[in-house]
């Protein structure tokens, strides 16, 4: 089978399309044609070696997290998916190694859930990660009904997934985009976008002071100094981005700092919302798997508007 391997970490030319072996379901294990792979920033961070030393890792490896595909064969004990299932996965193993940055994979059954029945496989290969990253961030902010909840990076990969599943749980919901982007980032039922244009660390323009519950940041830098205003006092923050930013000490252990998790149960709720209409996913790209260093470069420009895929035909 075809697959981008990895030899030496590099710049986007270290995506080499190879001939691989065919993967084989070990125990509790299915082997699943990938027909569309996810594209997030956290793959060409690894690509590059920013994250080689978090992260335990073999040369070469494949990379890429998120899948969409079907069931093509099955291991001993893994029975829950039938052969011609459709499934989907975030599927991050211990070790960097076997990615979704190919034509199969092996993956346990931990990891995997029946795709929403609504989506394609472009579609269902762009939700693992994000959405599972921000439903993971929002629970652990204890977001509830009527919360006020602010998503700086609303119009990203997780940004764009928080503020769905943030009114999924009941939640207010507003943004922080740049202008081209509000009208998109209110049709996912942001109630105000603000721009992050104007940001100093008094303050976002226009967001105030104090009005939110739960901050919510998919960005980092100076965008998250500025949004600290924005919290209520005794309100939660959680961050993908950083572990201990400064101007937020003084939240204790009300500052979260989350890394997504596989959670297979999670994604069953994710596929239901999906096929019930109050989830979708915007595809700002796709790619052919051959085209895995192009889907990098402009995933690495940071102005992605929901997300990229990869797809194997
Ligand atoms: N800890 C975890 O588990 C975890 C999980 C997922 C992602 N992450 C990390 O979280 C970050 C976001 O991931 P992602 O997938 O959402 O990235 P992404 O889809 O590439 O985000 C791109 C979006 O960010 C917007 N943006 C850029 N600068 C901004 C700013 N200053 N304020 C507000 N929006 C801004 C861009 O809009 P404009 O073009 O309008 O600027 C674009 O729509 C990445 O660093 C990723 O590695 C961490």
């Amino acid at each position: 089978m075809k697959a981008i391997q990895v030899h030496a970490f590099g710049g986007n030319d270290a995506l080499v399309l190879d001939e691989v072996e065919n993967p084989v379901a070990g125990e509790g294990e299915y082997v699943v044609r990938i027909r569309a792979a996810g594209v997030n920033p956290v793959d060409w961070k690894i690509v590059r070696g920013y994250l080689s030393k978090g992260f335990p890792h073999a040369l070469p490896f494949v990379p890429g997290w998120d899948l969409a595909g079907e069931i093509v064969a099955r291991g001993h004990g893994a029975r829950r998916f039938a052969v011609g299932e459709r499934v989907y996965a975030y599927l991050r193993r211990p070790s960097v190694e076997k990615g979704t940055y190919a034509e199969m994979q092996a993956v346990p059954e931990a990891y995997l859930a029946r795709m929403p029945a609504k989506a394609s496989f472009e579609e269902a290969a762009s939700l693992p990660l994000v959405t599972l990253t921000s439903l993971q961030c929002l629970r652990a902010a204890g977001v509830k009904p009527g919360s006020r909840v602010l998503v700086l990076g609303a119009s990203g990969g997780t940004g764009s997934a928080a503020v769905q599943l943030a009114k999924i749980l009941g939640a207010e919901v507003e943004g922080v985009a740049s202008a081209k982007n509000h009208a998109f980032v209110q049709g996912l039922g942001a109630a105000a976008v603000w721009d992050y244009a104007g940001a100093t660390p008094e303050g976002i323009p226009g967001v105030g002071v104090g009005r939110f519950d739960v901050v919510y940041d998919c960005i980092g830098g100076d965008t998250l100094r500025a949004a600290r205003t924005a919290l209520r006092e005794g309100g939660h923050a959680v961050s993908i981005t950083t572990r201990t930013p400064p101007g937020w000490e003084d939240l204790g252990e009300r500052f979260h700092y989350v890394f997504v998790e596989p959670h297979s149960a999670q994604l069953d709720e994710i596929a239901r919302w999906y096929d019930e209409g109050r989830l979708t996913t915007h595809l700002d790209a796709t790619f052919p798997l051959a085209q895995a260093a192009e889907a990098h470069a402009l995933s690495e420009k940071g102005r992605t508007r929901g997300k990229i895929v990869l797809t194997m035909g």
